[in-house]
């Protein structure tokens, strides 16, 4: 007979309401919750005062990712781990299908990528680096293999980059199969066309970077994808938005009756622009917040905050995709066009958004719980599974302490990245423990098993029904 463990007497938080009480999981599951009373022999874990919550749902991460020449600094193992850390106990990675490949052959790699690596239970998107009829034959098999949701990028022409009638097509056999495609918004033909002119023209320090893609890239992207969708009114969602400008197309769009899912991500809810430094200044530092989008101005945020917190957006993910500072970004020392895109995030994702959204005010804590993990779960199939605390779901549970207080530093973190976009942001509340399908993995604050049994997870067709 298996023992049960006892979470006691903590907040239960669920999307609509808190309660004050227990849960027993067992043999992976939750078991029960309420009023509960220790049995005899049960491992009892005091939880007063401490949220007990959901999983976190990571729903954009590029681990082991082959980009500009260069590997991402972290694999499944150290990206899997430090997402662990910071309470998150699924993954949905970006396998990607590289110029030339069938979509079995990238999944086939992203499989040996990720098995026997992962810390938490993961999943994959597909991402599409361009369109032809061989995909398009192909969407059927990978959604028969649990993938049920696909990427293609507006932005990186001549690497990744599609446009309208790829899209058009892609979208019309995602429909037909029930699935869904996330796009990166940006104008690719643009930013290739300032890009050019600008380095031309000298500059190539990173604060230049920003202005390759300013925000009317983000906003007309969408409102030409919006396009499209209003033609076929089929299931999509947008990555990473990272604009006001783009979120006011996103709800022009659904007056007009598409059904838009967004997720957004921490660094533009949290950074701005003045990152990147000034154009006199050289100080190459701004090479770790090379991202694209980039990063926006407080405007921007304010916006996002808000999205979230309405409705309007509808997951936070963190586009993980970490390079080091030394070795990796100092390949754009003398040219912010070879800097390698993305930042590292994974492991702060809830510690941030509970922070500066629910401390501060901007979203309650059963919202916070909804952003970083419920929605997910419903939108990428895999709920009540995951993403609920409620009898029969996967015991995937955070114990959060939120009187904890502390300073973001890198060596804290569990990545394995030389830096972090956050180093010295203020935190209140810290995740103090974790449970994977009730196994116990972080316990107040540290990882005490280095078990990768984290499971491949099939997912189920998306539900769009999500605020
Ligand atoms: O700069 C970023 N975001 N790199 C990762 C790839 C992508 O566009 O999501
Ligand atoms: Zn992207
Ligand atoms: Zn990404």
């Amino acid at each position: 007979m298996n023992k049960s463990i006892l979470l006691k007497d903590g907040f239960i938080v669920l999307p609509e309401k808190t309660l004050e009480g227990s849960i027993r999981i067992c043999c992976e599951t939750i078991i029960a919750l309420g009023d509960l009373t220790p049995l005899e022999d049960e491992t009892v874990i005091d939880c007063s005062g401490c949220y007990l919550l959901p999983g976190g749902i990571e729903t954009h991460t590029h681990l082991d990712l082959e980009s500009m020449g260069t590997v991402t600094a972290d694999d499944f193992r150290s990206g899997t781990r430090s997402a662990l850390a910071g309470g998150t106990t699924t993954v949905i990675d970006f396998a990607t299908q590289f110029h030339g490949e069938s979509m079995a052959r990238g999944l086939e790699r992203w499989h040996e990528k990720a098995d026997g690596k992962s810390a938490i239970d993961y999943g994959f998107h597909m991402a599409m680096t361009e369109w032809n009829q061989n995909l398009r034959r192909e969407m059927a098999s990978v959604v028969d293999g649990g993938i049920t949701s696909f990427k293609m990028y507006m932005a990186y022409k001549g690497r990744m980059m599609v446009q309208e009638d790829d899209i058009y097509e892609a979208l019309e056999e995602a429909g037909r199969l029930g699935a869904t495609i996330g796009f990166h918004c940006e104008n690719g033909l643009l930013i290739d066309l300032l890009t050019r002119r600008i380095r031309g023209e000298g500059h190539l320090s990173p604060y230049y970077h920003q202005m390759t893609r300013p925000d009317e890239i983000e906003g007309e992207a969408i409102d030409r994808l919006e396009t499209v969708v209003y033609l076929l009114h089929t299931n999509h969602y947008i990555v990473h938005l990272s604009t006001a400008r783009g979120l006011s197309s996103i709800l022009r769009a659904r007056e007009r009756g598409n059904q838009v899912v967004v997720e957004t991500c921490p660094q533009y809810l949290l950074l701005d622009h003045s990152r990147y430094g000034t154009p006199e200044g050289d100080d190459f530092e701004a090479a770790k917040y090379i991202m694209s989008p980039p990063l926006r101005d407080r405007r921007d945020q304010e916006a996002l905050w808000q999205g979230l917190a309405s409705g309007g957006i509808q997951f936070v993910g963190t586009d993980h995709c970490s390079f080091n500072f030394i070795g990796q970004k100092e390949m754009g020392r003398h040219d912010f066009s070879a800097i390698p895109n993305g930042a590292p995030g994974i492991e702060l994702r809830m510690n941030l958004l509970y922070a500066y959204g629910v401390v501060r005010g901007r979203m309650d804590i059963n919202r916070f719980s909804v952003v970083t993990s419920t929605n997910a779960a419903k939108y990428f199939g895999l709920f009540p599974r995951k993403g609920i605390l409620q009898v029969g779901s996967d015991a995937d549970i955070v114990v959060f302490d939120p009187r904890a207080e502390w300073t973001v530093s890198s060596d804290l973190l569990h990545d394995n990245c030389d830096y972090t976009p956050y180093e010295g942001f203020a935190l209140k509340g810290r995740v103090r423990d974790v449970f994977l399908r009730g196994s116990h993995k972080v316990a107040s604050g540290k990882i005490i098993s280095e078990n990768t049994d984290g499971r491949y997870m099939r997912r189920a067709l998306p539900d769009s029904d999500i605020r």
